[in-house]
């Protein structure tokens, strides 16, 4: 699968990419990341990429005519159209469905705004997919863009050591229920003991018990999941 990304800030990408399980998936081919850096598309000779917004108002606002040219020139280098995807508090707000959806693609591009948001005609040229992480603003894109990206990877075959680790995630193919707890060694730590049913190995209690715990949980911390 190939990302492209287009930012302003394509150094806050890079320790990302060398982490782990990014830079495996890189070296294993399962995967392949461009950065794009929106200003080498800034035509004006102080690579001005942002301006104030007319009607006044606070903050900068991203330029159509840096925008645009990059994002036709980065989608038409490629086999694959892709799926485009700009990152705004304004999107609809992305869920383990969308991710699931853009792990079938080949290539993704993802549009990493800053300042106070981008030219409305950037997406009424480019007709982006509008995605939100959540109802909280960031700085930019960039955080949002990894976020999109960490959740399709780990979907990807072969990027995570267990193939099936990913299948059992909270949210994954029609999972409503949050995970349960675990545990690990050691058995006791400051007077806070394992539960009994985990230490005795009786797979059936355990897989009831974990169903129970998962149920629980979901109940207590996200009752709106139990309702859709
Ligand atoms: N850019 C700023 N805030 C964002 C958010 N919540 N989701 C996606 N992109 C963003």
């Amino acid at each position: 699968m190939l990302f492209e990304i287009m930012t302003l800030f394509p150094g806050m990408f890079e320790s990302y990419l060398a982490e782990s399980v990014l830079s495996r998936a890189i070296e294993r081919k399962r995967i392949e990341v461009r950065l794009h850096n929106i200003r080498d598309w800034a035509e004006n000779k102080h690579h001005k990429v942002d301006a104030s917004p007319y009607g006044g108002g606070p903050g900068m606002v991203l330029k159509v005519d840096c925008v645009v040219p990059c994002v036709e020139e980065v989608r038409k280098n490629g086999k694959e159209s892709g799926r485009l995807l700009m990152l705004t508090p304004q999107g609809k707000r992305f869920n383990q469905h969308d991710v699931e959806g853009l792990a079938q693609e080949k290539r993704i591009l993802l549009l990493c705004g800053r300042y106070e948001g981008f030219d409305e005609r950037i997406s009424q040229i480019l007709q982006p997919e509008e995605i939100s992480i959540g109802d909280y603003v960031l700085n930019g894109g960039e955080v949002a863009a990894m976020a999109v990206m960490d959740a399709v990877i780990r979907l990807i075959p072969g990027v995570l050591g267990d193939e099936f680790s990913s299948s059992l995630d909270s949210f994954s193919r029609g999972n409503r229920f949050l995970e349960g707890p675990q545990y690990t060694r050691p058995r006791e730590y400051r007077g806070l003991e394992v539960p009994e049913v985990l230490l005795e190995g009786n797979h059936g209690k355990i897989s009831l018990w974990r169903a129970e715990m998962s149920v629980e949980r979901t109940r207590k911390r996200r009752p709106d999941l139990l309702d859709s």
